[in-house]
């Protein structure tokens, strides 16, 4: 695939189907994503991926929890929206207004209900930085994390980054071997989207010239 056909067709799958992502598939995932820059080189990430009977030993515990209405404590906290900027928080209030009214369902049922059961997906990749990380390690990881999903979509594995996989971390730490001193900063699930109409959605960008300026 050329790559403004990956960066066209990469977008956050909300509903997977069940089929599994072979281990060989997800090793070229995160190796790809291996060949992103970072501050000195210094590759501050770590990637920890749940399958399987882990991953649904998660899933359940995280249902559970979503049920009793537990507010999420991620390691990276995201704080208060008003922390976001002005068009940040336009931005997002558009989006949940769109996506809750994409899916018939204007208060958000179902958008919600994906997240939690974690979108069916068969495997979640947590990425990790060592405790008292820099920014700089954050700006890292984020690269690297996107080219984790460029290299799925190139190997045509659907892909979504969401908060609400790394919202309750003490789950995630009983379950896989992320030692106490590594903050899990985000979750990324991996799989083949279903046809379920949630998929359809798609978020809009600022005009080009909202964001660039060129002297
Ligand atoms: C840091 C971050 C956190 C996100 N958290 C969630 C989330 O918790 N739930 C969700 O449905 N989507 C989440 N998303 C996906 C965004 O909604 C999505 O990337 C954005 O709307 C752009 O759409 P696209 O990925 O389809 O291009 C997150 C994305 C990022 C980068």
């Amino acid at each position: 695939m050329k790559f403004i056909e990956v960066m066209e067709k990469r977008h956050s799958s909300r509903d997977f189907k069940k089929d599994e992502v072979s281990e060989d598939t997800l090793r070229e995932i995160v190796k790809i994503a291996g060949m992103s820059p970072s501050w000195e080189n210094s590759q501050p990430w770590n990637v920890y991926i749940a399958t399987g009977e882990t991953l649904e030993t998660i899933r359940e515990t995280w249902i559970a929890e979503n049920d009793k209405k537990i507010k999420g404590s991620a390691d990276m906290n995201p704080g208060h929206r008003t922390n976001f900027s002005e068009r940040g928080q336009k931005n997002m209030a558009d989006f949940m207004d769109a996506i809750g009214k994409f899916d018939d369902d204007e208060d958000l049922e179902n958008f919600n209900h994906v997240q939690h059961i974690l979108f069916n997906s068969p495997a979640v990749v947590y990425l990790t930085l060592p405790k008292n990380y820099t920014k700089w390690s954050v700006y890292d990881l984020g690269g690297f994390g996107m080219g984790l999903m460029l290299a799925a979509t190139d190997l045509g594995v659907d892909s979504i980054p969401a908060y609400e996989l790394v919202k309750y971390p003490y789950i995630l730490r009983d379950n896989l071997p992320i030692p106490e001193d590594e903050d899990i900063i985000m979750g990324i699930a991996l799989g083949y989207e279903s046809d379920e109409h949630i998929n359809e959605y798609e978020s809009p960008r600022l005009d080009l010239d909202e964001i660039l300026k060129i002297n």
